[in-house]
């Protein structure tokens, strides 16, 4: 397989960010290009201004295309904010051909598990199958080629707002690219920084981004819950800058200089001097001082994923404790903060498993979510097993560009079971 490229476009609430990558035998995934711009458009994680961030995708885009030599055409883009609800359903069917299970009884059983009521605003973001059972045998991964006649699925289901995934593809289109997926950006950061094992035993991912702090929670290498919190690092610099009386880039300077996510009783403490506005006289404040205005807020934010994760019904099943990564967890001691609140183990994870190129520029927890789309796109076996193929997914005025989206999605599944 020689390098097709794919591009993950992460539309954060502080920046944007497009990571294009290909996969080759050798060096595995190489990271070709990355480009950041900052936005303005969005308003915790959904996006409440067209013209700034087609914008900031332009500025983005473009400059990951120049670093990497490409045009870019089509991007897999990430989807959050708290409108984004996930629940468990279950489908069952029963086979018709000689007992044999083929894929096209899973994806019949799959959309069996899609017939659940649902408010007209909201659609089916990702059906993610948790298990099969075959004829009562449970715990089943993958049933085709199995025998069987009764053939039922426990599945994770993802829905958004259809009108906040139809202002993604508005933006991503008017800045003249096409989107070939959309993906519930937890996921995405759970496939760039989990590892196998970590999902294995039970672990919980936390991002802390600037507008939202989203959750996704595994065991036995399955996705167990996902959710999105609308309080995040942007609460932070606030209370910062209502705190001291700062302008916003001062407060955001300061935390990212001097943050810290808890006293730290061993060391000396600091007087940190800050220049006053408009000719005024400068300010100081104690490194801890400035500490005590961070730490209760980023205890609320844990608090508030401790709520999700244990709302998830998994929170005693974190064998592997919490990951946190997203760029509000770069404030130092986040992780042992972590700790003490959700009294499991904690680490700040980053973007990993990547092969060669760019690989330092995007090796930064703010990457994680952007990294995360780019693997997701570049495994087919994720697509095969969460895709769910509904032509009418974002059906409506914008059946256009829906049509662009599942097609993505048929033509890469059928590659794939080419190359089978
Ligand atoms: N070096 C740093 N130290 C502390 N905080 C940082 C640092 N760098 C970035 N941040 C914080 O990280 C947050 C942005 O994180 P990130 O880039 O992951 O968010 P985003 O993807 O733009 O937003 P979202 O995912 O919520 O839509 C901001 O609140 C910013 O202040
Ligand atoms: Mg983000």
């Amino acid at each position: 397989m020689d390098g097709e490229i794919v591009v993950g476009l992460d539309i954060g609430t502080t920046k944007v960010c497009a990571v294009v990558a290909a996969e080759d035998e050798l060096e595995g995934i190489n990271i070709l290009g990355v480009g950041i711009a900052s936005s303005e458009g969005l308003n915790r994680g959904v996006v409440v201004n067209i013209d700034k961030t087609v914008s900031a995708i332009r500025e983005a885009i473009g400059k990951a295309e120049r670093a990497a030599g490409v045009t870019v055409e089509n991007v897999i883009v990430g989807i959050a904010g708290d409108h984004v609800q996930s629940f468990q359903s279950r489908g069952v069917i029963t086979t018709h051909r000689d007992g044999v299970i083929t894929q096209h009884d899973v994806q019949r059983l799959l959309e069996d598990t899609t017939h659940v009521a649902m408010p007209a605003d909201r659609k089916i973001l990702h059906v993610l199958p948790q298990e099969y059972i075959v004829d009562g045998q449970d715990g089943v991964v993958d049933p085709v080629g199995m025998s069987g006649v009764r053939l039922e699925a426990n599945v994770h289901i993802v829905t958004g707002l259809v009108s906040a995934a139809r202002n993604i593809y508005r933006c991503v289109e008017k800045a003249g690219y096409s989107v070939a997926d959309i993906v519930l950006e937890p996921l995405a950061s759970s496939y760039s920084v989990l590892h196998q094992d970590e999902k294995e035993v039970g672990v919980a991912l936390i991002d802390i981004g600037g507008g939202t702090t989203d959750i996704a929670v595994f065991e036995d290498n399955t996705i167990r819950h996902t959710g999105v919190i609308a309080v995040a690092g942007t609460k932070v610099t606030d209370d910062i800058r209502k705190g001291l009386g700062l302008m916003r880039d001062q407060a955001e300077q300061l935390k990212r200089q001097f943050g810290l996510a808890l006293v730290d009783v061993n060391q000396p403490d600091e007087v940190i001097s800050i220049p006053g506005i408009g000719g005024r006289q400068e300010k100081t404040i104690s490194r801890s001082a400035l500490s005590q205005i961070i730490q209760p807020r980023l205890e609320e934010i844990l608090e508030i994923a401790g709520i999700e994760i244990k709302r998830s019904g998994y929170a005693r099943h974190l064998g592997a404790g919490v990951v946190l990564t997203g760029g509000g967890s770069l404030i130092p001691g986040t992780a042992q903060l972590a700790a003490e609140v959700l009294g499991v183990e904690a680490r700040v994870g980053l973007p990993t498993g990547l092969g060669g190129g760019m690989v330092k520029e995007v090796s930064d927890p703010k990457y994680s979510t952007a990294v995360g789309l780019v693997l997701y796109g570049l495994n087919p076996e994720v697509i095969r097993r969460e895709f769910l193929d509904t032509n009418e997914k974002w059906t409506g005025q914008q059946g256009q560009l829906d049509d662009s989206g599942s097609r993505g999605i048929v033509e890469r599944m059928t590659r794939w079971f080419q190359e089978l």
